[in-house]
């Protein structure tokens, strides 16, 4: 199918039946781009339905950026609470302060600066560029990959990876329409071509769908490799007691109390004592045991024979448990 035609069809499709959502509504320019950036944070982790309450009452507290950038923590927690992953909040925060100090208050319009602000990625970059400035990205979320996967019938490994994804999504075409377009391939995803029992009666482009002809919609499951990381963990002993510190420094365990930890890179005969698998990580874990404590502003002292008074991460309940058996 001619890319233009696929683009027609889908647009079409999207014009009689979209989703009324509060970010979708006709808006001055500046409020759109304000209720895009709030509703793409909001997206990034929970499902629409979830969030269009929690969206509107956001923007009926904080109606516009500035307000967002001045908002005290507290509050901005309160409006937050229910969606979960609170550093979205924060990020969310962080971006409209930079926005207000470094952009006069403008929702930058090109990639490299909208990457450059916490909590926007690839994808929601992507995302704020097509639906906020109508421009012609096509940004590549689980629905959008889904009708993709089954129109051409990606299966392999080879195909699936994001690098291969990003190029073949150039069969969808580009619209002058853009903002439309992202949202339309997204709802296709979400309400016809659904992870199970998907609708290809009423599929606009399915006369040239490779899963459809195949009568195979399963969908291959990405297998990820995890990224080996090399880290050294100080153990400080007295006693019966270990300390442990409040963790600021990695995004993983993020403000829970673990062992001092340093991350190597690429270290050259790295023994390791411990592997332990966290997210999408393989940690190559290497002991040392050290004299001097004092550096440590606020360490916390635990008692190994009473862990379970203590509020821990099991990753670090574990490494106590390795400890007193070796
Ligand atoms: N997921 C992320 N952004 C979206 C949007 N604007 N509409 C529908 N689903 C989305």
């Amino acid at each position: 199918m001619k890319e233009k035609i696929i683009t027609k069809k889908i647009l079409k499709w999207y014009d009689l039946n979209k989703r009324s959502l509060p970010w979708r509504k006709q808006l001055p320019l500046k409020k759109k781009q304000y209720y895009t950036l709030v509703s793409e944070f909001m997206l990034q982790q929970t499902q629409i339905a979830t969030v269009i309450p929690f969206f509107n009452r956001f923007i009926k507290n904080l109606p516009s950026l500035r307000e967002l950038a001045k908002v005290d923590e507290k509050k901005l927690i309160k409006l937050w609470e229910g969606l979960g992953y609170y550093s979205r909040a924060r990020n969310l925060k962080k971006t409209a302060q930079i926005i207000s100090k470094n952009f006069e208050g403008k929702i930058p319009d090109n990639y490299e600066d909208l990457l450059s602000l916490p909590g926007i990625g690839n994808y929601t970059s992507s995302a704020i560029l097509a639906i906020a400035f109508n421009k012609p990205y096509i940004p590549l979320d689980g629905n959008i990959e889904r009708v993709l996967k089954r129109y051409l019938y990606l299966k392999k490994q080879s195909e699936i990876v994001k690098d291969n994804l990003q190029q073949k999504k150039r069969i969808f075409g580009i619209s002058s329409r853009s903002n439309d377009y992202a949202q339309a391939l997204m709802e296709l995803g979400a309400l016809i071509c659904k992870p199970i029992n998907p609708v290809c009666r009423q599929c606009p482009i399915s006369n040239k769908c490779k899963s459809l002809q195949k009568k195979d919609f399963d969908l291959t499951k990405n297998i990820k490799k995890n990224k080996e990381k090399y880290f050294i963990l100080k153990v400080y002993k007295k006693d019966q007691r270990y300390l442990l510190v409040k963790n600021t420094k990695f995004n993983f365990l993020k403000n829970l109390t673990i062992f001092p930890m340093e991350e190597l890179s690429k270290p050259k005969n790295f023994n390791e004592n411990l592997n332990f698998k966290m997210s999408n990580m393989n940690m190559n874990i290497k002991i040392q045991y050290q004299k001097d404590s004092c550096k440590f502003q606020s360490p916390f002292w635990i008692n190994k024979k009473k862990l379970d008074n203590y509020m821990l991460p099991s990753f670090t309940k574990k490494i106590v448990k390795y400890l007193e058996k070796n």
